[in-house]
């Protein structure tokens, strides 16, 4: 008797541990649906305490809906004996409606009356989620097939197609209904073609080229395919999709941009052409003024020449014929031999004026100047020039100081050179100070990567502004009456920049000096 007591509490023990352990909701309700029981996952599953649901109706954790024909469910349930697997929302403390996946069976007293109902239910919240989860991404992945730009189009492993995008629809003219279940080949316009991209796609599980596609109504249009194989969820091929897109407007777009870019070839060498042209024009232009300028400047000189050479022809004549009738006196021969010296030497210094214009004439044209190229060192280069203009120079009060470094070789044209220092440095001397006045000129260079830097400073009378600009041009002088031609610094201009290379700049400032700057390559 006490064993089987004892066996009887054992299996209570037992049967109430399983209960306790068990993760689903046990709910005993008796037939008037009034909670009798609840086990400890119920109340964590809806967060009431047990003394809140034991007496109260079943509607407490079962949504009323499902419970509408509640004497109905218990009549049904009496004589069917369960009910399995159905859907039910539960109800939580907290308001939330927790899906459950709920079965339930009656439970009878030894004499076969029924006692009550067992309602046990599982959480389906997380399922659900996952399933709405899944929905939801099946429905986006759907989406963005039909909005795409691009088209896009699935074939099953037959060749047969079986999605077919608004893009696709539109490119191709056909409806989905009409494409459903077709050939692929349909779309292409030669069978070659198609029959590559399955080559393809069988070989190497991808495609990506141009095709031409063909719509419903015939036409023809290029399409650049991007396809790759479908696999179904054992890895298996179950046919492949295209991503593809009409280019016969970017067809048309590159077409265009290249016929510009040949207009644009054709326009920049006609642009070019006259360019050149106008460089010629204006050196032209340049040449015509040098010309006037050369007739200018010799027809005085050869004017004078001309008057006085006929002034002497008439004199000798006079004295020739008073001598042939012998009338001559000797005061009259004594005239005549004064007014013939000082005639010859008028047509002597006209002539070699002329002579002189012509030798500065040729200069202009920085080409016909020494052309000898050589290696030399520039510091020792300048001392020389220097030395040779000393004659000159004696009758001046003036400081040249050279501030050069030692080591440059200069692979250039020194006679060119020279005459850039040459005419510089006499500029100064002719224009720089007044008659006996002190000063000094400073030559300073410094290397400047592959150039050098010469600055070649006096500290004399300056260029005003208004001449500043005109200082390189042929014939401007402000000495034409004491002998300048002004043709000094535009030779040293197309000196330096046709025969050296580089270039020159003139700053200056009246009642401080004059600064050239000449920028020449170290190697030509
Ligand atoms: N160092 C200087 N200081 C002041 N003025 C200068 C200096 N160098 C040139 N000039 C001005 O620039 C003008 C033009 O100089 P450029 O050497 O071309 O001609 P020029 O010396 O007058 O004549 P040419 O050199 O042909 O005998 C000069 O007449 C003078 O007014
Ligand atoms: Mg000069």
């Amino acid at each position: 008797m006490m064993d089987e007591q004892k066996i009887l509490a054992d299996s209570k023990n037992y049967a109430e541990n399983l209960i306790k352990s068990i993760t689903a909701s046990l709910i005993v309700i008796s037939t008037e649906g009034i909670i009798l029981s609840v086990n400890p996952h119920t109340c964590k599953m809806l967060g009431f305490s047990e003394q809140e649901l034991i007496g109260k109706p079943i509607n407490t954790v079962i949504d009323i809906k499902d419970l509408i024909f509640e004497d109905m469910w218990v009549k049904f349930l009496i004589k069917k004996g369960e009910i399995i697997n159905v859907e039910r929302t539960y109800l939580a403390k907290d308001g939330s409606r927790i899906p459950s996946l709920f079965s339930s069976s009656i439970i009878r007293s030894d004499d076969g009356n029924v006692e009550g109902i067992i309602c046990m239910a599982q959480d389906m919240s997380e399922r659900k989620r996952v399933e709405n989860e899944l929905e939801r991404a099946q429905k986006f992945a759907q989406g963005l097939i039909e909005s795409s730009m691009d088209m896009i189009i699935a074939v099953n492993k037959d060749g047969k197609i079986t999605e077919f995008n608004r893009a696709a629809q539109k490119t191709f003219g056909y409806s989905m209904e009409e494409v459903l279940g077709i050939d692929i080949s349909t779309l292409y316009d030669s069978p070659d073609e198609i029959k590559k991209v399955m080559e393809d796609i069988g070989k190497i599980g991808q495609y990506s080229g141009e095709i031409t596609g063909r719509g419903k109504g015939g036409n023809t249009f290029p399409v650049i395919v991007s396809a790759s194989v479908l696999q179904d969820s054992d890895g298996q091929s179950s046919g492949f999709m295209q991503v593809s897109r009409d280019i016969t407007e970017l067809k048309q777009a590159e077409q265009m941009k290249e016929r510009l870019i040949n207009e644009l070839k054709k326009t920049n060498e006609e642009l070019k052409k006259s360019q050149n042209q106008l460089v010629q024009s204006e050196k032209m232009a340049s040449l015509g003024q040098l010309v006037a300028g050369v007739a200018h400047e010799i027809n005085t000189p050869i004017g004078i020449g001309v008057t006085a050479a006929s002034h002497f022809q008439d004199i000798t004549d006079n004295i020739l014929s008073l001598y042939e009738t012998k009338q001559m006196k000797k005061s009259e021969l004594e005239g005549y031999f004064s007014d013939a010296k000082e005639t010859s030497s008028l047509i002597l210094s006209n002539l070699r004026r002329t002579g002189d214009l012509i030798i500065s004439f040729k200069m202009v044209s920085s080409d016909q100047t020494s052309h000898v190229q050589r290696v030399f060192n520039l510091k020792l280069y300048i001392e020389d020039i220097i030395l040779s203009l000393k004659p000159k120079l004696k009758h001046y009060p003036l400081k040249i100081e050279i501030d050069c470094p030692e080591k440059i070789e200069l692979d250039s044209y020194p006679g060119a050179f020279a005459q850039v220092i040459t005419n510089l440095i006499m500029n100064s001397l002719n224009h720089a100070y007044d008659k006996g006045q002190e000063g000094n000129i400073n030559i300073n260079v410094e290397l400047q990567n592959s150039n050098v830097i010469i600055r070649f400073c006096d500290d004399g009378k300056g260029i005003p502004a208004e001449n500043r600009k005109k200082i390189f041009d042929p014939f401007f002088t402000t000495s034409r009456g004491s002998g300048g031609t002004g043709l000094g610094l535009h030779i040293v201009f197309n000196v330096i920049n046709q025969t050296l290379k580089g270039n020159i700049t003139c700053e200056s400032a009246v009642g401080i000096g004059t600064t050239f700057i000449i920028r020449i390559p170290l190697k030509i």
